[in-house]
């Protein structure tokens, strides 16, 4: 039978989800489980404050981006969190987001599964809900959308975007893009094509969450040309769809209110 915590037993990963960046986003789990750990591995999109939660006696190993661009490759994640899951008695996996969105924890999982490592899955507030409700887009809203869509924009060595254009191209469904700034001017010139209107509102939510959050409203047809005027490569997350132009009236979070860069868009 299983314990709640199996802590107390030898060689457990915990693949955690730490949330888009602001700590009060933890779940009680993931914050107990950051005070008991004996090694946590955590990736770069793990914000500073919720690193700052880990006991200095515990240790950290970072298997995220490092400098020139390289990662440390996901099979040798993969091989590492097994080493230490026979060594170690309790192991943090910490992933920014929620761990089985876009966050690779479900090859981990499989692949502690069949190593025959004990393992435990810890959700995390994925950065669709955390940035929206940051940024005051409710994804969902009785009069302007009826679903909500997640997908990545990311694609392997530049190669086209393989989505399912016509469904997406629906203007009673929110889109949220994960990893989708470097695609954006494809994506905004597929989906219009495929008839979702190009004064469709359109939202870039930079470091979500994070006391430097920053909230771009534009168009569908515009957001690309605003976004390719910031410099660097934050966290951002692409929200589209009707429910983007509630963001003037909601956004609670931001102290000088989103950032409208594109007047076209209005509140039904
Ligand atoms: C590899 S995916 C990981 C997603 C993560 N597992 C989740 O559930 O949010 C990385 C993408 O998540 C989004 N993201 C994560 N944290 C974010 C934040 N604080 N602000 C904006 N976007 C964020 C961005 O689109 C980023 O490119």
């Amino acid at each position: 039978m299983r314990t709640q915590d199996n802590a107390s037993r030898t060689g457990c990963v915990y693949i955690v989800g730490a949330g888009p960046g602001d700590p009060d986003l933890l779940t009680i789990k993931a914050r107990r489980l950051l005070g008991i750990a004996d090694v946590v591995v955590f990736d770069k999109l793990v914000s500073v404050p919720i690193l700052d939660l880990i006991p200095s006696g515990t240790t950290r190993i970072f298997a995220g981006k490092v400098a020139r661009h390289h990662y440390m490759p996901q099979p040798d994640i993969n091989k590492l969190l097994v080493q230490l899951a026979r060594s170690q008695r309790c192991v943090v996996r910490l992933k920014g987001g929620d761990p089985f969105v876009f966050g690779r924890g479900g090859e981990e999982a499989v692949y502690l599964a069949e190593h025959g490592v004990r393992f435990e899955v810890v959700p995390g507030v994925t950065s669709a809900s955390g940035c929206s409700a940051y940024a005051g887009i409710p994804l969902t809203h009785r009069d302007l959308a009826h679903g909500v869509r997640y997908v990545t924009g990311h694609t392997r060595d530049n190669e086209p975007l393989d989505l399912d254009w016509p469904r997406l191209a629906d203007p009673a469904t929110t889109l949220v893009v994960y990893m989708g700034r470097t695609s954006l001017a494809r994506l905004s010139e597929r989906l219009i094509t495929y008839g979702l209107p190009a004064d469709t509102p359109a939202a870039a939510v930079i470091n979500g969450t994070r006391p430097d959050q920053q909230t771009l409203i534009a168009t569908l047809a515009t957001l690309p040309a605003v976004l390719s005027t910031l410099d660097g490569a934050p966290p951002t997350l692409l929200i589209i769809g009707r429910v983007v132009a509630l963001a003037g009236t909601l956004d609670w979070f931001s102290p000088k209110g989103a950032d409208v860069v594109c007047d076209t868009v209005q509140a039904d």
